[in-house]
């Protein structure tokens, strides 16, 4: 009985260690990418990407510099996009914008 006791709990914990540092999860740049050029982004129904308008991140190198620049996704996310703001601490937005922040010229 024992034994089964402490399989069991290594177990768990192999699994609760494996999903905290794997890979995939938290935000990052790479997701961010996939949002950008995704249409259904921020349940958004058109066939507009952000991509559409700003492909490949043209035209956005200022936006890394822009103090407002949460309010400008969101706004471009519930406008041409007519989908639904999202919330500025989610991962989704957290990783758009690390995307959007890598098109800075330096
Ligand atoms: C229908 C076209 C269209 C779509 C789709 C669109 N945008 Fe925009 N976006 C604009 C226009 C127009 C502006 C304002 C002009 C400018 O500064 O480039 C703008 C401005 C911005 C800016 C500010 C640029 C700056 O220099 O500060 C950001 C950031 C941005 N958009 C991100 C996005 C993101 C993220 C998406 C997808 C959720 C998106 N846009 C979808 C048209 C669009």
């Amino acid at each position: 009985m024992k034994l089964t006791v402490a399989t069991l709990v290594c177990s768990v914990s192999v699994v609760l260690i494996t999903s905290c540092s794997g890979t995939g999860s938290g935000p990052s740049a790479e997701h961010g990418m996939k949002l950008f050029n995704n249409p259904g982004l921020a349940a958004s129904l058109n066939a507009s990407s952000c991509a559409s308008c700003h492909p490949g991140g043209q035209g956005l190198e200022q936006a890394p510099n822009n103090p407002k620049l949460d309010d400008v996704i969101n706004r471009c996310i519930t406008g041409p996009l007519g989908g639904k703001a999202l919330d500025q601490g989610s991962s989704d937005f957290r990783s758009l914008k690390m995307y959007i922040e890598s098109f800075a010229d330096q």
